[in-house]
């Protein structure tokens, strides 16, 4: 099943600054549903395509390799318009593809140690990445790249968060195996960073 998100909008409400003055991991979600071009928006500006010619993306990547992957789980209620499952974010089509139906979010909250915010969200992102895909080409060093590609597209997450006025946390403090058993990832796939999205409470 593939679930087409509204097209990501160039103009905001908050300039970039304001949204690094104000940027603060946020660990208490409302209980509303987000809706799909809140969503759409983050995994936009997390791993979208801003030229589809060149097949250029928001975040940078190292030779244009784009080694990672973004999984979403959406909990019981958590998304308006698509029910609960584990979705691949696909930046070609700017779509989300189920991957697995239900709600996994208790396991995720499991695998990061019983961090409580994990549980709270509606809506908890991964981000994944496929070593072999750089390190055949740059050795150990690509290992370094690919965490260092997370963390920019961390930060794009954070900053859209707060530019939506959403809030967000990241969570580096995770059980990889336990992740992808939860989110039963393909072999080869690593977990590396989790960000739970939800309303500010
Ligand atoms: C690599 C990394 C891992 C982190 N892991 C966690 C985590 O597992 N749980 C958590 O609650 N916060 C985590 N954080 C968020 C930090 O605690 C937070 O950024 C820090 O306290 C500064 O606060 P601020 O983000 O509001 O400025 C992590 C941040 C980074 C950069």
């Amino acid at each position: 099943m593939i679930i087409f998100l509204p097209r990501p909008m160039r103009k905001g409400r908050v300039s970039i600054e304001e949204a690094l003055w104000s940027r603060r991991s946020r660990r208490e979600y409302g209980p509303s549903p987000l809706k799909l071009e809140e969503l759409g928006q983050i995994l936009w500006a997390a791993q979208g395509v801003s030229d589809p010619e060149l097949g250029l993306r928001t975040a940078p990547s190292v030779d244009s390799t784009y080694p990672l992957e973004l999984y979403i789980a959406v909990g019981n209620g958590g998304l308006e318009d698509a029910s609960p499952g584990v979705y691949r974010y696909m930046p070609i089509g700017h779509s989300l593809e189920l991957h697995l139906s239900g709600d996994v979010i208790e396991d995720l909250y499991h695998a990061c140690f019983d961090q409580e915010w994990v549980i709270r969200a509606p809506v908890v992102i991964v981000i994944a990445g496929w070593p072999k895909k750089l390190t055949r080409k740059y050795g150990e060093r690509g290992l370094t790249f690919m965490y260092i590609e997370a963390g920019h597209v961390g930060q794009n997450i954070y900053l859209e968060a707060e530019a939506l006025g959403l809030a967000t946390v990241a969570i580096g403090l995770l059980d990889e195996g336990g992740v992808s058993r939860a989110l039963k990832l393909p072999k080869g796939l690593v977990p590396i960073y989790l960000f739970p999205l939800g309303r500010k409470a």
